[in-house]
């Protein structure tokens, strides 16, 4: 039986049907890294950027071609960050413009691109456009880059239209005035200390050109653009029909996402990134309802990479998997670029406990998470990250994953931050079970996260102790050992990453088969049952145990198998 890396692949390699060298990002494993929880250099408990840079080796070591960081941003942190009040300076939680720029020349030595997050639809109410918005008064030049309005009603008393915010509640929060009496309304489609820009106003592009320019003069290799299907709204913030449910994906009937007028955005930007060296890109955050939608995020004279949520939301099951797969490639093939694929991110529950919940085809972020077997969660996770590995295109993998964290299900309600969870009264904004900081070694908490005997500001759960870095180094069978195979592998063999081709085999019902130009095959039983076939090749690698000596193999339950044939 084995779980563990078989062999690398002997098969001789056809040449001609390896592809010139593509650009770096067409098929590049990116690892998100959530800086308050990743590792924690001077112990108040929270991330910084030292402790991300003293773990760099350890990334290197995990394979990964690229980090994109969560917000670092000065910010008063009303949603963990993505509230930004200065977009050039780095908070003091997470240290300097030094430590930033240390970050990305280790990195960069060690053969890693760094990412950064951009937020573009809104600021924090503590930005200094924003402050100054509210001091001067209504006739401030620094209203016209948010979104003032009179209220409706007698005395303005009501909001200007019925939007409602992501995070509960309505979009709009009324003003005081200087002289104390209440005053306008301003839009804020998230947390009511997230304003929306308005980007009709010309400053507010300006702006975010020259605040693009300042972190590619810094060194860094692209931009994740967050709710990249937001900033432009339907001329007259137009009441919306009240059944109509507010969610990010409501692309279409929401006057707020996924307008044609964004895109004139990304054509300024790629301009911008296209002036420097070493092919900078910026990745969509842009939820949008069909695959085609989202492809005009990647146009090619738009932005690099979008989400594939869609995939990132697909039941486990083998017509839905195929399905999502064959819909991602011929929509961004079709636009010529490559397709994303990613399972976890710091927004929806992880999915080692998600792939096992059932799937009501609701939106995914902030989702209430339910208790799940670990280790059937696990099992299923494993598999599911040995298929996403084996497709065409970039693959994004979320801090922890690789230890094959589960998402914690238990912390209680004094403990969370999640501002969705509070305004919403706790019937949506579960996303701290995702953000708990990573275990790095050792018995007691913080398991290495920060300093012994210091804080997490999550509590880990003390299961996390054999979940450690430390405690599956080099441990046959681990997850981490496994995620260190599967993606050693992907860098050695051109038919995975770069190679383009994908074509499907016919299999018994609920095994996904499907061939990589020109020797790699990947198996996955989808289904509850083994199920056996001829052995196809030599296993290169499996999810779980299999037994591998004979004419026949049984593939178990939930199990992905990499195979040279
Ligand atoms: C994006 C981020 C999420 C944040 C929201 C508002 O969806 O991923 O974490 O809360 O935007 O900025």
């Amino acid at each position: 039986m084995t779980d563990q890396l078989i062999s690398l692949p002997t098969a001789e390699r056809d040449d001609a049907a390896v592809a010139a060298p593509s650009p770096w990002w067409r098929d590049a494993v990116i690892y998100q890294i959530y800086p308050r929880s990743f590792a924690d250099s001077d112990g108040d408990g929270i991330g910084d950027l030292p402790g991300i840079r003293s773990r760099l080796p350890y990334l290197r070591e995990l394979g990964v071609d690229a980090v994109w960081l969560s917000p670092f941003y000065a910010s008063p942190q009303a949603d963990a960050g993505y509230d930004v009040a200065d977009y050039r300076m780095v908070d003091p939680m997470f240290g300097t413009l030094d430590d930033a720029r240390g970050l990305i020349g280790d990195a960069h030595d060690l053969g890693i691109r760094v990412i950064v997050d951009l937020v573009p639809n809104h600021s924090s109410d503590q930005h200094e456009w924003f402050r100054r918005a509210i001091t001067e008064g209504p006739g401030s030049p620094h209203r016209g880059r948010y979104h003032f309005r009179a209220g409706q009603g007698e005395h303005g008393e009501l909001p200007p239209n019925n939007w409602k915010s992501i995070f509960g509640g309505p979009a709009w929060t009324r003003t005081t005035d200087p002289d104390g009496t209440p005053g306008d309304w301003y839009l804020h489609l998230f947390a009511p200390e997230q304003p929306d820009f308005n980007w009709e106003h010309p400053a507010v592009a300006d702006e975010f050109r020259t605040i693009l320019r300042f972190w590619l003069d810094l060194g860094v290799d692209g931009f994740r653009i967050d709710v990249a299907h937001g900033m432009v709204k339907a001329e007259g913030l137009p009441d919306v029909d009240d059944s109509v449910e507010w969610h990010l994906l409501d692309a279409g009937v929401n006057p707020c996402f996924d307008r044609d007028g964004v895109h004139e955005i990304y054509r300024s930007w790629r301009r911008i990134l296209d002036e420097y060296p070493g092919e900078r890109i910026a990745v969509a955050e842009a939820w949008a309802p069909t695959h085609e939608r989202v492809a005009n995020y990647v146009r090619p004279d738009e932005l690099h990479q979008a989400f594939n949520f869609s995939y990132l939301g697909t039941e486990w099951d083998a017509t839905a998997q195929r399905k999502v797969i064959d819909d991602s490639l011929e929509a961004m093939g079709k636009v010529g670029a490559p397709a994303t694929w990613t399972l976890s991110n710091h927004d929806v529950v992880r999915h080692t406990t998600r792939m096992l919940q059932p799937n009501d085809g609701d939106e995914v972020a902030g989702r209430r998470p339910i208790d799940v077997d670990p280790a059937a969660g696990l099992r299923r996770a494993r598999a599911a990250t040995l298929l996403l590995l084996a497709l065409p295109g970039s693959a994004y993998l979320y801090q922890g994953e690789e230890l094959g964290l589960p998402e914690v299900v238990d912390l209680p309600p004094e403990v969370r931050q999640d501002p969705a969870f509070h305004r919403a009264n706790g019937q949506d904004g579960y996303r701290d079970g995702c953000r708990v900081p990573i275990p790095w070694g050792g018995d007691e908490a913080p398991y290495g996260f920060g300093p012994a005997g210091g804080r997490s500001w999550l509590p880990q759960p003390d299961s996390w102790a054999q979940l450690s870095v430390a405690a599956q180094q080099g441990r046959p069978g681990s997850t981490l050992e496994l995620y260190r195979a599967a993606l050693a592998l992907r860098r050695s063999d051109p038919a995975l990453g770069s190679g383009k081709n994908l074509t499907w085999r016919e299999a018994p019902e609920g095994l996904l088969v499907f061939d990589r130009t020109p020797h790699f095959r990947c198996t996955v039983n989808m289904t509850a049952e083994p199920i056996r076939i001829a052995m196809p090749g030599k296993a290169l690698l499996t999810s779980g145990p299999v037994e591998l000596d004979g004419a026949e193999v049984e593939i178990p339950a939930d199990t992905t198998i990499w195979w040279a044939v």
